[in-house]
């Protein structure tokens, strides 16, 4: 295969980029190869903008007419994980959108099932995770620069999203149609490269504000602290009803301290000791000295490093290394078995708030699910009206 025939299934905000991308010749080694929606607006649009090439309105029978060689799902979050497993049932390799899907328990039946088929390729849409700032990030963590992690801290408020967006399609930010909120829908990016980067924590407690400044019946704010089971805690915080957003990720090693902000520059502070080889050398004097307009450089030097990000890029660098992965066996930088993750921190983010206490990870499925049933017959039973 020289080019994969990429099959998109949705073309609503996500999907017509995408379309874009393809038709324009942006994506290296993909070609548009078909288009699905069920909305039949989207039929229409799709003949003017893209006459030549197939519309489906049944996601299956893309799948089946031979014209193309991958899919990506750019639907609502429930339905990832059943069109990938269709796909990868046909053979077609498949790129699902994050988040991987919105409880767990689906998402392992993917993994599992995408793990019979490891001749495919299973990729996720963690475009963030080709941010060369994140890649640089991760590897001063995986290379023990500032020693082990003590504390992660990240503000992530730049999300804003006013009423009309939520407005703007019934299944956003209902149970039943989205499954969550800020979590499931902005906040998987950070979600992924917080567990990417600093490893999944053991136990979360969280406080969570449903419909706190936005009509919705699902989550707009949110505070999270995180134990990492080894002595090391964090803090999570996001919402969309900060316009002046703060994007600020902290994490404090033994040898030093990183901290990222705008996800555009990275600080990092390395000690010239370890911290505890300070505390058990240094006395009180030594310390005043130091921070009373003494010299920083004794305890530790700094580099600060910039980078640049294009809104658009990191999507197609993406399909870029799907389509390698495929042609050539190129490693994935986001395999979808990945997904699982940031749906798993969601789900522990959002119990802990139902349940009022700290929960322990992996969160137990089924009570997940159970929860979650109950907030969709809640919500059917007295729906909000927009
Ligand atoms: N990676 C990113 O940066 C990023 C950004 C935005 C959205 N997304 C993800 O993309 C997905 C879609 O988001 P969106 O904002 O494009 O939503 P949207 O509502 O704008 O579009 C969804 C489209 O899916 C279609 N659809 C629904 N059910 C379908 C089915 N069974 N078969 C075929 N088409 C179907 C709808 O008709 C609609 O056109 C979400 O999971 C979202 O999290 C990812």
């Amino acid at each position: 295969m020289t080019k994969v025939r990429m099959g998109i299934i949705g073309v609503g905000a996500q999907g017509s980029a995408y379309a874009g991308f393809l038709s324009e010749g942006k994506v290296e080694n993909m070609v548009l190869g078909a288009i699905c929606d069920i909305d039949p607006a989207k039929k229409q649009w799709a003949a003017e903008k893209y006459p030549d090439v197939s519309f489906y309105d049944n996601y299956i029978a893309m799948m089946e007419s031979g014209d193309v060689d991958a899919i990506v799902t750019c639907v609502p979050h429930y339905l990832h994980p059943e069109m990938g497993i269709e796909a990868l049932k046909r053979n077609i390799h498949a790129l699902v959108e994050k988040p991987a899907g919105v409880y767990t328990k689906q998402v392992r039946e993917l993994n599992d099932f995408a793990a019979t088929k490891p001749e495919l390729a299973f990729g996720i849409m963690f475009n963030q995770r080709t941010n060369p700032l994140y890649q640089k990030l991760k590897e001063i963590i995986d290379n023990g620069e500032i020693g082990g992690i003590r504390r992660t801290n990240w503000m992530i408020t730049t999300w804003w999203r006013p009423q009309g967006y939520y407005d703007q399609s019934a299944w956003r930010a209902t149970w039943e149609g989205e499954g969550g909120g800020v979590l499931v829908n902005q906040a998987p990016h950070q979600l992924d490269l917080l567990q990417w980067i600093c490893g999944m924590p053991k136990k979360v407690y969280s406080n969570v504000k449903y419909g706190y400044q936005r009509n919705i019946a699902v989550e707009d704010e949110v505070t999270v602290m995180l134990d990492y089971g080894n002595g090391a805690t964090g803090v999570f915080v996001t919402c969309t009803h900060d316009v002046i957003g703060t994007d600020r990720f902290e994490i404090l090693g033994d040898k030093g301290k990183i901290v990222v902000d705008d996800s555009k520059k990275i600080t990092v502070k390395r000690l010239i000791k370890p911290e505890r080889d300070m505390s058990d050398t240094m006395s009180m004097a030594d310390v005043m000295k130091i921070f009373m307009g003494g010299n920083s450089s004794e305890i530790f030097n700094e580099e600060v490093i910039e980078f640049e990000s294009v809104w658009g890029a990191q999507h197609i660098a993406v399909m870029e290394n799907f389509a390698a992965h495929i042609i050539d066996g190129t490693p994935l930088l986001a395999p979808g078995s990945d997904g699982i993750h940031g749906v798993a921190l969601a789900n522990a983010i959002h119990l802990s708030s139902w349940l009022g206490k700290e929960v322990e990870l992996p969160v137990d499925e089924d009570l997940y699910l159970e929860e979650l049933k109950k907030k969709i017959e809640e919500e059917q039973k007295q729906p909000l009206t927009k």
